[in-house]
């Protein structure tokens, strides 16, 4: 079988193997995209927690996105885990020499267990510069909170914070809603001509280590197949749906989801 679309991940390892460039790399693979890499982090985690962070420095990112993109071009980006304002400038100047449109920003911030990834200069950045810079931006609600500066706890106040992201220079943003409580899960998809809610039933597990990783991964899969938008966020949630649907029961803490569901996807919407 020969790959549908190139992907490039910019984003940190995950030692469990259940978020980060691992869930990146499963979700490309297993929904038939080439998976390359730049690491800029190495976490040492499990399902339990956060043991510990080792930065990449800067230039060895820029040198692994650099160097593979001249070589096998992406047809998309997927941009997570970047810990430091250095790392995001080095990024954003690496995004400028490849000049690839259909850039996912998914702007890790805290991990699933509180432990905070990302400083307040990155923060700053990210808002500033990067998030202009991509076609998508896939906060989860602590992340959307911490950007537009306002708590978020309901549907309308997910919308607000979406469209205030716009207005501060997003493109689009899909702000995920798995952080709510209720028997449903929202994600709300704006820009400046759209509004669009994807509801699902919010799945009875704590197993959902990964999901925004993955998300975001499947997206970028979709992009980079031609896909529109909207088609994209809806194929990717759904992907991800089926994945938490497996509730594989990894590990002692919130376990990762099965990333070997593509193949009912793939016959459904092929
Ligand atoms: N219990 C659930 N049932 C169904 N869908 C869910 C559930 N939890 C999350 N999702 C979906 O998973 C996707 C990711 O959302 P979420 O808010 O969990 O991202 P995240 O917090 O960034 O995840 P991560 O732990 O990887 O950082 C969204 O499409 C969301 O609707
Ligand atoms: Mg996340």
């Amino acid at each position: 079988m020969k790959p549908k679309t190139k992907i490039l991940i910019i984003a940190g390892s995950d030692s469990s193997g259940g978020a980060g460039i691992q869930a990146d790399i499963k979700t490309v693979t297993s929904l038939g995209g080439y998976a390359m890499t730049a690491v800029t982090a190495i976490t040492a985690q499990n399902t339990t927690g956060v043991l510990s962070i080792v930065s990449i420095p800067p230039k060895e990112i820029e040198n692994q996105i650099l160097f593979t993109a001249k070589d096998i071009k992406p047809d998309a980006i997927k941009i997570g885990m970047l810990h430091s304002k250095e790392v995001i400038e080095k990024v954003l100047f690496s995004l400028n020499k490849i000049k690839n449109s259909k850039i996912v920003l998914d702007p890790v911030m805290v991990a699933k267990g509180g432990t905070k990834l990302i400083n307040n200069p990155a923060i700053s950045i990210l808002k500033n510069k990067l998030m202009k810079k991509v076609f998508l931006i896939t906060p989860n609600i602590p992340e959307a909170e911490v950007l537009v500066g306002k708590k978020i706890t309901n549907l309308d106040e997910m919308i607000l914070a979406a469209y205030t992201l716009i207005h501060l220079g997003a493109n689009n943003v899909l702000l995920k809603g798995g952080h709510l409580k209720g028997n449903n899960v929202q994600d709300v998809l704006v820009n400046q001509k759209e509004l669009h809610i994807f509801k699902n039933k919010k799945l009875s597990t704590h197993n959902t280590h990964g999901t925004g990783c993955t998300l975001s991964s499947a997206i970028a899969t979709f992009l980079g197949c031609g896909k529109p938008l909207y088609k994209s966020c809806e194929l990717g949630i759904l992907y991800v749906n089926n994945a938490i649907r497996s509730n594989l029961t990894y590990g002692k803490g919130r376990g990762p989801i099965n990333h070997l569901n593509s193949i009912e996807l793939n016959k459904k919407f092929k």
